[in-house]
């Protein structure tokens, strides 16, 4: 634990010192994940960051020695759950019962750049916080001229009418969402850091909103969440995000009922069951969650 601990404020330091010297200050977390993509060929590479690069560098090694002893990585993590989420959303827009997509806390992510680049009409709103709308906007900005359809704009995730008046403009705007068409609403890398009223109020909120689309994140449950290794890898996220790491449910089970408690019909899967993972025992520490409307 306590090497766990130390680990946490060494890196609690770096971050202090990376956000102090960088030109910008977006989230840690944000330029965390952000980096990760990029490194992984699945972003620009001016999708990433100074801030990013010091996190994700400096991390490298011990994450390298985790992957040979085969144990989970945070990384390994990060990408199981991102690659799941890009093959359920392409899988739902191929099957007909997606036709726009609002991704919340979008960080820089590259996901919209490269579905706006696969589908040129599928509409595609990013949201985030003020500064991450910026910097995102600035960046995509930098590689030219993109699709009119691909749009970014500040929205809390969490704020009461912001994401409901976003879908009802949306469903005004676009002939392809009129009478139900689906929507597919993302929250990757945001539920576990807030509150499980929080985010059971987003859930409740969200259902009316998808049509025949889906709501689509990542979670993490306790009883794939344990141990010592659990222990290093909150103290590290903790460190991240400078705050608390909620793990709302002890198992999928228990998800599925609060889904069901909110008007939703959810399932949790292993990102192992949608798409194919590079490292197995790192993908079992995440759930992809899916929810549709009806219970
Ligand atoms: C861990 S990052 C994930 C970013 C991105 N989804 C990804 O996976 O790369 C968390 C993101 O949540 C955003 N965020 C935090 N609170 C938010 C809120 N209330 N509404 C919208 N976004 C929020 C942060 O700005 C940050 O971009």
């Amino acid at each position: 634990m306590h090497r766990a601990t130390d680990r946490g404020l060494v890196l609690a330091a770096l971050i202090d010192y990376a956000q102090r010297m960088s030109d910008d200050r977006i989230s840690p977390t944000a330029a965390f994940t952000g980096q990760t993509w990029v490194e992984n060929g699945l972003s620009p590479a001016n999708f990433g960051s100074a801030l990013g690069r010091a996190m994700y560098w400096s991390t490298r090694p011990a994450q390298v020695l985790m992957r040979r002893a085969g144990a989970a990585t945070l990384q390994g993590m990060l990408l199981a759950r991102h690659s799941a989420i890009d093959t359920v959303i392409a899988d739902e827009i191929a099957e007909g019962r997606v036709s726009a997509v609002i991704e919340l806390a979008c960080g820089m992510s590259g996901r919209g750049h490269r579905f706006t680049s696969e589908f040129p009409d599928l509409p595609y709103i990013e949201t985030d916080l003020p500064a991450m709308v910026a910097r995102k906007q600035r960046a995509l900005d930098e590689l030219g001229p993109h699709s009119d359809n691909h749009e970014v704009r500040v929205l809390d995730a969490f704020s009461s009418h912001g994401l409901f008046n976003l879908v009802a403009e949306l469903r005004a705007k676009y002939s392809e969402l009129a009478d139900g068409g689906g929507l597919a609403i993302i929250a990757e890398g945001l539920m576990n850091y807030f509150d499980e009223a929080t985010v059971r109020n987003l859930w409740h909120r969200v259902v009316p909103l998808l049509g025949t689309g889906v709501f689509i994140g990542d979670l993490h449950t306790r009883d794939t969440n344990s141990g010592l290794l659990i222990a290093a890898y909150e103290a590290a996220l903790g460190a991240f995000v400078r705050g608390k790491v909620h793990i709302h449910f002890q198992d999928r089970a228990a998800a599925e009922a609060a889904m069901a408690a909110e008007g939703g019909r959810g399932e949790l899967r292993s990102p192992a069951d949608i798409c194919d993972v590079r490292e197995p025992a790192s993908a079992k520490r995440v759930w992809i969650l899916q929810m549709r409307t009806g219970a």
